[in-house]
């Protein structure tokens, strides 16, 4: 048994490494939370009993079935709609029971990016995007306004169409002077309902790059829905919904990560990408301190370890001498479980170190995969001739 306590759960969840790093203040936070349309015997309930923790400078991506509630929840992190049943507090306000002016002074550091465009049809791009800083920026003259205004419709690719109305627009490009009307204030909170769908993947591209920025340079929160696969990359985590609630909420880069350096470990180098992802959900992670044993010479190998993070050495013999050393993406423990043979060497943490590692029996079915791959390829390329 391996010291120290298995923390998979909280090392895949970035929150709470955010949180305990800088003790910050979540940026939403959903308490038990169900929402229902209709009254009487038309009463539907859509959003069941939902819990969500989100900190800034976090870009959540929520996808999920048509109908399964997503624009619903956005609507009231966006304090669109009303709080009925449970607890939301987002920016530091409480949503349920807010006060109506309390929620018309929230609702003006959002920024949102919804499926129906509501651009007004008699205003100019410019002028569209500038309404969010007249409202936001009371204080700033109209020449400011407009510049900042020009400046963000330059920044999703429409320098050339600042004086057109929506209607003299494609849907893209009405999409992204709903993007830039959503950003232009640096909102803190940004909402966004399928910002990506008009768009091609370039222009997509850039929304997301800008998106991106906001996080990391304004710490803003970014809650984006969406079935665009082509932006799954830039999420911290990924929501799913499933009729009305929140089913996953895994930390899609963390795994990937740890998927990107199991592809990079020789011994899975026959594995298919599919395999490593299983792979590394099915890892468990712990945080070691320096001088832990990982492994003991002689011992049964029961297990396949990755550095995620920090640094152990490896020794051998009686008295130990040391091997070698090995750092993030190194992996170890493989060779007592491919021969049966009893562990080689001792390793020992040497500095603080976040350790992944899979069961004998998961190693051992990707190894087994990877040669049923290989026999398959085999057949197919030899021996059917
Ligand atoms: N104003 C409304 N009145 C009554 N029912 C509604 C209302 N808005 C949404 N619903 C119902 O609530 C459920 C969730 O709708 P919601 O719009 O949140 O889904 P969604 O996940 O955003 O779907 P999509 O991917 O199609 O946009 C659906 O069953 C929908 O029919
Ligand atoms: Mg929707």
């Amino acid at each position: 048994m391996l010291p120290g306590s298995v923390q998979r759960a909280t090392l895949f969840d970035a929150s709470t490494r955010i949180r305990t790093a800088q003790h910050i203040k979540p940026s939403i936070r959903a308490i038990n939370l169900h929402h229902f349309f209709g009254t009487g015997e038309l009463r539907k309930q859509v959003l069941f009993d939902n819990n969500l923790t989100v900190f800034p400078g976090e870009i959540i991506i929520m996808t999920g079935p048509s109908g399964s509630g997503k624009t619903t929840l956005l609507t009231l992190i966006g304090a669109l709609r009303g709080v009925q049943d449970g607890k939301l507090s987002v920016l530091g306000q409480d949503l349920h029971g807010a006060n109506r002016s309390q929620l018309v002074h929230f609702r003006r550091q959002v920024g949102f990016i919804f499926q129906a465009h509501n651009l007004f049809d008699s205003l100019t791009a410019t002028q569209n995007v500038r309404m969010s800083l007249e409202l936001t920026r009371p204080g700033n003259s109209i020449r400011e306004n407009t510049k900042a205004a020009k400046e963000m419709l330059e920044k999703v690719g429409l320098s050339n169409r600042t004086g057109h109305k929506p209607r003299q627009l494609s849907g893209g490009q009405k999409q992204r002077v709903a993007i830039a009307r959503g950003l232009v204030h640096c909102p803190k909170l940004v909402l966004a309902d399928e910002p990506t769908a008009a768009l091609d993947e370039q222009s997509g591209r850039t929304v997301v790059e800008l998106l991106q920025r906001m996080a990391t340079e304004n710490q803003s929160t970014i809650l984006i829905v969406t079935h665009d696969n082509r932006i799954l990359d830039v999420a911290d985590r990924i929501i799913t919904l499933v009729d009305g609630q929140i089913r996953s909420d895994a930390l899609v880069k963390e795994a990937g990560i740890i998927t990107q350096m199991l592809a990079k470990c020789s011994v899975f180098e026959r594995v298919t990408p599919r395999t490593l992802t299983r792979i590394a959900d099915e890892m468990t992670v712990e945080s070691l301190p320096p001088g832990t044993q990982i492994i003991r010479q002689n011992d049964p190998g029961d297990r396949f370890f990755l550095i995620r993070e920090g640094t152990v050495v490896v020794k051998r013999g009686s008295p130990e001498v040391e091997v070698v050393t090995l750092h993030s993406g190194d992996f170890f423990g493989e060779t007592a479980l491919l021969t049966g043979q009893p562990r080689n060497a001792s390793v020992y943490t040497i500095e603080e170190t976040l350790l992944c590692s899979l069961s004998k029996a998961s190693f051992q079915s990707a190894m087994a995969e990877s040669a049923s791959l290989e026999t398959e390829i085999r057949e197919a390329y030899f021996e059917r001739k």
